[in-house]
């Protein structure tokens, strides 16, 4: 047996009940929001209403609470439940606050707390050795989730008739509670990591697969100033040498915080900025959309959503009101169909004055951020479409704003391109709509290391595409932090570097020569990276393979991975294992696996040690291993965005394993339309090397997609012997001779000049 329910007995549903007629009559409500009653009333009526500091939170339905109990049999390691500022592995709440999942708007959120912060998702994953299981909570109320990890005498089945053992096991209960809603829940078996990614996302979808340029690096400030700051940036970019794909423009290039329009002043010309700027350069523009819409009768936005009923109301019936950015504000309510529709409407060209095909979305302050609202968001009185209270769907609205976003920007290309929507709330079932990060993070070195942990969590929980503000939002980074994050960020999948107002200016060339060179290199790194990143988010997309891996997922066996939580993987083939303090020359990482082989993957020198090393590092760059048995697809250069590195050739890295055999794949497609999707375009080869010969085939059906693309360069790392001859078969062309280079100290074997169509079926014999 490997789980139960209800063991603990603590099951429980409240009864939805209306406050009866009598006693609502005595609710007089003051202007100020508060009531006045009599103390034997307040008794009453208590079920009815709840005082949160100032607030009064009204229960159209009186309390209306949920719970149950999983007990996880032979279990005590449990990770999930995005999203905390908390450690990989769950902990256990017997002795501390419980885990609550209810978004919220925490600026600078504090690290190792189990407080709720922009999004949820309510899936918990349990794993031992040789199993794992997940359970899915399907409520979008605020929810608590206690953990207890404990040792249960258990009686085993025994061969012997009247015998039986007892035997001391782990075990963790699990109890979830929410406010309202119902008990709709689901058990996901396994029996790998791999089976519950696919059974959650049977559930809740896979990752959408990104437009590639949005794997590139992300440039963000709140704000750049003007297209003048902007036209400034973006040559930096160039000046510097550095790749660069995407620029933002955060809530100060609107009209006074009127989202779809642009201030006069300093973007007079969006147009104009985004194609002689941008576009010219084959490079986008993110801007900000948040759900509050001032409340202005001259902002048509407002005037429409105000017309047709389309904003969240308050619990007498009128538009909701809170403060926000652009002042008073009221909410779009997103769960509302209808207002999805409309709101979609709202990006076609013609509409959206001033967008262009390459303007893309920013989805921020979505929980959604009430100023001045109780816990900053909105009173669960409030009310959305179909009558629900906002206690009951309130971790869904961001999720929805996402989904109108990313529906509009397809709508606006007439159903062909893919759309690129970062969000900062979410709920289960986000990845299928965009990108996720991280939210307020500060400039400190405890604030990096966080990173890893909060991105690993949600990449089990199915969003793969996500990312924290690389240098950290709140604060001014210290050079040699700033650097780190850059290390750090460049091998996660969302690449963004962003900061708050009040910081100093820190493009990635103001921090010195030496620092600049650093961070060229990270970044350029992973643009040389893309195809393999891009290849692994199809991956993500078809299969729910998640980008960003925790080692435990790879090697499921080892107890020793199961709490690792400063490496990761980068799908099978790379661990990452990023440097989190200052001034650090080694590092100790965990090798997993008793049969693997290790190769550095900026050297090609092979780590023979199993279980830790001790490496040396220097400031320059932050170790990445390669693992044996895996090759990994590369450009061979790079340019200055995506868009320029289409025609690079390629270059394959294998890196053999015990038995010298490697294999990898490699997805291509036109990189931003859905034509992958109804016409098939694109390919997908798999490489592999077994007994001295390297394959390239094509893995799904007839390739659709032509480029004319080549693979440059095989690189073969722990190729024992040298070879005499290489010679390459072409599918249908005559057999040529090719030449080659070999590192006998490393036993590195690289194959130049190689010129082998990307598309076509080859061979390559090692003799
Ligand atoms: C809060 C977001 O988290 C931050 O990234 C953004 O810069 C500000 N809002 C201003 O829009």
């Amino acid at each position: 047996m490997v789980l139960s329910i209800n063991s603990n007995d603590l099951l429980y549903f409240e009864q939805l009940q209306p406050p009866p007629q009598t006693r609502t009559s005595m609710l007089q409500e003051k202007k100020d929001g508060s009531t006045n009653y009599s103390k034997k009333d307040q008794d009453d009526l208590g079920l009815w209403e709840e005082k949160f500091g100032n607030f009064l939170d009204i229960k159209a339905n009186g309390p209306s609470s949920i719970g149950l109990d999983f007990s996880l049999h032979g279990f005590q390691h449990v990770y999930g439940i995005p999203q905390h500022a908390e450690t990989l592995l769950l902990k256990n709440t017997s002795n501390e606050d419980v885990y609550r999942l209810y978004n919220l708007d925490v600026f600078g959120y504090r690290i190792h707390s189990k407080m709720g912060i922009y999004g949820s998702v309510p899936l918990l994953l349990a794993h031992k050795p040789d199993r794992t299981i997940g359970v899915f909570w399907l409520n979008s109320s605020e929810t608590l989730v206690e953990i207890t990890t404990k040792a249960a005498m258990k009686v085993l089945p025994s061969q012997i008739p009247d015998v039986s053992k007892q035997r001391v096991l782990p075990q963790t209960d699990v109890c979830w509670m929410s406010e309202s809603g119902i008990i709709d829940s689901f058990i996901l078996m396994g029996p790998s990591p791999f089976d519950i990614f696919k059974q959650y996302a049977q559930l809740t979808g896979t990752q959408a697969l990104p437009p590639l340029f949005s794997l590139g690096y992300h440039q963000c400030r709140w704000n750049y100033v003007d297209e003048k700051d902007v036209e400034g940036v973006d040559t930096g970019f160039d000046v510097f040498n550095i790749p660069y794909d995407v620029m933002w423009l955060d809530i100060e290039h609107t009209d006074g915080k009127r989202y779809f329009t642009w201030d006069k002043e300093t973007f007079g010309n969006p147009k104009r900025m985004q194609k002689k700027i941008l576009m010219k350069k084959k490079r986008k523009l993110v801007v900000i959309l948040d759900p509050h819409i001032k409340v202005d009768p001259l902002y048509t936005i407002y005037s429409q959503g105000k017309e047709r009923g389309y904003f969240v109301k308050d619990r007498k019936g009128g538009d909701f009101e809170g403060i926000c950015w652009p002042g008073s504000s009221s909410y779009l309510d997103f769960t509302n169909p209808k207002v999805r529709d409309w709101y979609a409407e709202l990006f076609a060209f013609k509409t959206y004055k001033g967008s262009t095909e390459i303007l893309f979305a920013w989805n921020d302050m979505n929980e959604p951020s009430v100023f001045r609202g109780a816990e900053l968001t909105m009173q669960k009185d409030a009310v959305h479409y179909g009558n629900w209270e906002h206690r009951e769907v309130h971790n869904l609205y961001g999720f929805y704003q996402q989904m109108a976003t990313a529906e509009g920007l397809i709508r606006r290309s007439g159903n062909l391109e893919r759309p690129f929507v970062l969000t900062r709330s979410f709920f289960a079932g986000s990845q299928r709509y965009g990108a996720v990060w991280t939210g307020d993070n500060k400039a400190e070195w405890s604030y990096l290391k966080i990173s890893i942990p909060m991105l690993l969590t949600l990449s089990i929980a199915g969003i793969s595409f996500c990312g924290a503000d690389v240098g950290g939002f709140v604060g001014d980074p210290e050079p040699e932090l700033f650097v780190r994050w850059y290390q750090a960020g460049a091998l996660q999948p969302f690449f963004r570097g962003h900061a708050n107002m009040h910081t100093k200016r820190r493009e990635p060339w103001l921090f010195g020569e030496k620092n600049t060179q650093i961070i060229r290199a990270a970044i350029k790194e992973r643009y040389s990276l893309l195809p393999y990143l891009y290849s692994l988010f199809y991956q993500a997309h078809t299969t729910a393979e998640p980008v960003m891996r925790p080692i435990w997922v790879e090697f499921p066996k080892q107890l020793e991975a199961f709490g690792i939580e400063d490496e990761y993987m980068l799908g099978k083939a790379l661990l990452v294992h990023p440097v989190t303090e200052p001034k650090v020359t080694t590092v100790s990482i965990l090798l997993p696996g008793s049969e693997e082989i290790w190769y550095d993957f900026r050297k090609f020198s092979c780590l023979k040690t199993q279980g830790i090393l001790k490496i040396p590092v220097t400031l320059d760059n932050i170790p990445v291993i390669q693992r044996g048995g895996t090759i990994i697809p590369l450009k061979t250069s790079v340019g200055k965005s995506t868009e320029w590195m289409v025609d690079v050739p390629y270059e394959l890295r294998a890196a053999l394993d015990s038995k010298e055999s490697a294999a990898g794949e490699l997805y291509l497609d036109d990189g931003h339309s859905f034509q992958y999707l109804h016409e098939k375009q694109f390919l997908l080869r798999k490489f592999t090397f077994y007994q001295n010969v390297f394959s390239s085939r094509h893995a799904d059906g007839d390739p659709r997609y032509h480029t004319k693309c080549k693979v440059e360069q095989i690189t073969i790392l722990g190729m024992k012997k040298q070879p005499s001859t290489v010679t390459a078969s072409i599918h249908g062309g005559k057999n040529k001779k090719v030449a080659f280079t070999y590192d006998a100290k490393n036993s590195v074997l690289i194959l130049q000049k190689l010129s082998l169509h990307v598309g076509k079926d080859w061979e390559l014999h090692i003799q």
